[in-house]
Formats: structure tokens, sequence, C-alpha cells
């Protein structure tokens, strides 16, 4: 493990170089102009396993590539799958970036650029820290398996099924995924629950074309109007969702993690802080960390209608459309919900308006059991690397494809994020600690070593192994 390491803390510079290329690849695969850059992203990421003589592919998908690659299986040694994502969120709004987006700069010990934590940077710790094991060993220590998509930020559409269909390929005794966050600087930690999704997208029209406000306004419904009113009533004063049975299948906080939760080292001030407000607000009767990461809850994430342009225009819009998704907690059902949404909607609409809701992309929430071996090996990779043991937290974001994993691979799932939570993901100068990078990498070295330690289940391939499904 030294020569590892030590591969590692000669080439901090290197890696950091690497991940500076990728950066500069606008693979935003939320927008088709950039499908090109985006199967950039992927052949790049190819490039560095077929570099360290990994078995590579990239996969086409109706929608964008996927990366797989395999070391040669270790007998009797565990088999683990890294996950991880190439692709971006659009970087909008361009003006308010110090440095654009996809020109990755360096200040104050953080690299700065769309993608940098979220996940490049992440994914790449993995990918390096096979590349020094390789390098300075020889060999991995047992079979590492990677499968980086580049749909990931519009919902992993085409890795679902792909997931399905190729279980015993990528049959394994844990996922390791590096896609969330550390606590706190100098506070890593293990993900056990992140929460899941349901995006949806309504739109209203109403008179045939925009109309004068003045010749029209008060004789017919305005979309604008009816729309705002739809959306204020999802939510009451409290802050709970008003659509009938959203709460049904909630699992409540237990008694043990709401404890926990308050002996962590983040006080309401630092929150507000962090965030720039002067008020907290949300569900009543729970903490800031216990609503986002274990309470559901939805927001607005876009709206339109009428004169955006400079000065006022008084109009009537013929049309309104709005953007907006709940964040669900086990164990919620994104279908389910869909339906009583529709129904709740319906319902209220105003006279003269006719709706249309988009039903975007859902996935459930997870929960992860803390009782694991690899838990165990993954708590002693990171303090060795991070020089401190981790904490075990939930997060409110959502991977999308965790619950397939689970479900299909029946692995055990470890979400070791490296990143803080002020690295401005999916906002404007988002950015990904150096120092984090590199420990990141440490990290997953160590943990290649910790898991071989532990017993292989036996389902590796290249032994005809069997994903295991559980039902
Ligand atoms: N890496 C995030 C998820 C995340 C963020 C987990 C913070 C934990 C903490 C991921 O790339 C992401 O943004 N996911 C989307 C999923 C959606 C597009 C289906 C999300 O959570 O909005
Ligand atoms: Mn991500
Ligand atoms: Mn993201």
């Amino acid at each position: 493990m030294n020569a590892v390491s030590d591969y590692i803390n000669s080439r901090r510079s290197a890696f950091a170089d690497d991940l500076a290329e990728l950066l500069r690849i606008a693979s935003v695969s939320a927008d088709s102009r950039q499908n090109a850059e985006t199967r950039r992203a992927a052949d790049w990421v190819a490039a560095q396993f077929k570099n360290v003589g990994l078995a590579t592919e990239v996969i086409p998908t109706a929608g964008h590539a996927l990366v797989y690659a395999e070391s040669p299986p270790v007998p009797g040694k565990p088999v683990v799958l890294v996950y991880g994502h190439y692709d971006v969120q659009p970087p909008e709004p361009l003006d308010e970036w110090i440095s654009p987006p996809f020109e990755p700069t360096v200040r104050d010990g953080n690299i700065y650029a769309r993608g940098a934590t979220d996940d490049k940077g992440q994914m790449l710790t993995h990918v390096k820290s096979v590349e020094a094991w390789i390098k300075s060993v020889g060999k991995l220590p047992l079979q590492v398996k990677f499968l980086i998509e580049g749909e990931e930020e519009v919902g992993s559409e085409h890795l679902e099924p792909y997931v399905e269909k190729n279980r015993n390929k990528l049959a394994c005794d844990a996922v390791v995924i590096s896609d969330c966050s550390q606590f706190a600087p100098g506070i890593p930690a293990i993900t056990y629950g992140l929460r899941g999704i349901a995006y949806y997208e309504l739109r209203l029209r109403g008179p045939k074309q925009d109309l004068h406000s003045g010749t029209f306004g008060g004789a017919i419904t305005n979309p604008a109007n009816a729309l705002v009113a739809l959306l204020a009533a999802l939510k009451d004063a409290n802050g709970r969702i008003q659509v009938p049975g959203f709460y049904d299948d909630v699992v409540p906080l237990s008694e043990r993690e709401r404890e926990e939760y308050r002996a962590l080292p983040l006080t309401d001030e630092e929150f507000m802080r962090s965030v720039g407000v002067a008020e907290m607000f949300g569900e009543a009767g729970y903490s800031a960390i216990e609503r986002r990461w274990a309470r559901p809850t939805c927001d607005i994430n876009g709206l339109t209608s009428g004169y955006q342009g400079e000065g006022a225009k008084t109009v009537l819009p013929a049309k309104a459309s709005a953007k907006f998704s709940f964040r669900l907690v086990p164990n919620q059902d994104p279908k389910k919900i869909a339906k009583s949404l529709r129904k709740f909607l319906k319902d209220r609409l105003p006279p003269g308006i006719e709706m249309e809701l988009v039903d975007h992309h859902g996935a459930p929430g997870v929960l992860i059991s803390l009782e694991s071996p690899y838990i165990h090996a993954a708590a002693t990779a990171i303090e060795a690397a991070f020089g401190r043991a981790p904490v075990f937290v939930r997060e409110g974001g959502s991977i999308p494809i965790v619950n397939t994993f689970a479900r299909e691979l029946g692995a055990d799932v470890l979400l070791l994020g490296w990143g803080q939570n002020d690295d401005n993901t999916h906002s404007p100068n988002e950015k990904f600690s150096l120092d984090d990078y590199h420990r990141g990498t440490l990290a997953s070295a160590h943990l290649w070593e910790q898991i071989a330690k532990l017993e292989s289940r036996g389902q590796g391939s290249g032994v005809g192994g069997q994903g295991k499904k559980k039902d």
C-alpha cells in the first residue's frame, strides 16, 4: 500500500491536470447542441481505462453512451463495481461565473468548473486509484468494474434497462459511488440514505393567443394566474404537501437517527450563512438536517409565462408553464404520487384552462443498512486517508440508479462522497477542493485493499458468477 500511496502523492499535480482536461469538455447531457462534446467526454474516460490496460467498451444507448471497463478477475476476492457520471448540468447563468464554466481555474486550492465535484472530480478519484495500483504494484488486489454513464443529470433513463439486461456482466459484491458530499470540511462521511425524486412540467393553455390585458383582462382566466394558484396549493403554510396520500408510505425518522443528527456539528446559524438567508422555513416539527435528508418536499424549478423582456408590457399570456419536483423519501412511490398529483391538479383547474402534465423522471429514495462489512472497510479506508473516522449521514439529493443496483445486483452500495456542501453543485462557480480530490484518491486506493481482505460472496465475473436477485 505504501507504493500505491507514494505513487498518488507523486502524481498529485498530474492528476489535477488530467481532471482539468476532462473539465474542459462541455458534456451537458440536457443540451443536444453539446452531443458531440458529451461523446468526447465518454471517449476521454474510456481512454483513461485503456491507458492502464483495462478491457474497455464505449456502449451506445438511445441517449448518451455508457463507458464500461474491467480489470482482470482475482479468484476468491470480492468484485467491486464503481459507478459515476461524466455528464454535467447546464452551466447557466453564465454571467455569474468568476471564471468560465469550461475553463477550469484553480483558486485557493479549489478547481472551479462545471462538473468539478459533480461528478467528474469525484468519479476520477477511483480511476486514478486504479491507475496507482496498476502502475505501482502491477495489479489490483481485487477485480474492479467501472460503469460510467452520461445521463445521470437527466434521469438515467437508458442505464436502468442496461443494468437489468446485464446482471451477469455487472455482478459484484459492492457498488462504490462517489457522487455526494462529506459532512463538512475535515469531517468525512458515509451516506446511508438519499432522497428520491418525481419531476414534472405543468403546461396550461388559455386563450388562442396572447391578448391585450386591458381589453380582455377580468373576463377570462389568465393561465399565469391559474398556474401560480395551482402551484401555491401544493403546500400549506406549514410546509406540508397537500396532494392526497402523499405521506402515506413515508418511513418516519427513527428516534436514534434524530438523536444522532442532533449531535452533528452544524448550527442553524452556520446553515443559514452557507446559503445566504436570514431565516429558515420548512415542514413544522423538523430540524433543518431532518428536512433536507429525511423528509419529502416540493420545489418549483422553473417558471415561464408572459413578458420577460425589458420594461412593462400589458399582456394576458395565452400559456404558462412550470417545472417542479418532489423530493421523496423511502418508501414513497413516484408512480403513485404522479397519479394522485394529476387528479389534484385537474380537480382545481379553473374554467377556460387546459392542462398538460409531463412526467419527466422519477426515482425512489434509498436507505442502506450500516450492518455490512463493506461499510466497515470503507470507514477504515476513509480514516486512513482523511485522518478521521467518517460520520454517517443521509443526503437530500438523488442518484436515480442506486435502487436498481441494489435490486438487480443484490450488492451492498457504498456512497462515499468526497465533495463539500458548499461546492456549488448545479450552481455558478462549482468547485472541488484539490485536497479532497487527493484524499479521495488515497481513500479509494485504501478501499481496494480493505475490501480485498473480505470474503467474496462468489459472484464475480469470469467464474460464471450470477448477480443475486432479491425478491
Ligand atoms: N450528485 C448528485 C446527487 C447528490 C447531490 C447526492 C448531493 C447527494 C448530495 C446528482 O448528480 C444529481 O444532481 N442528481 C439529480 C438527479 C435528477 C436529475 C434525477 C438530483 O438530485 O437532482
Ligand atoms: Mn452527481
Ligand atoms: Mn448533479
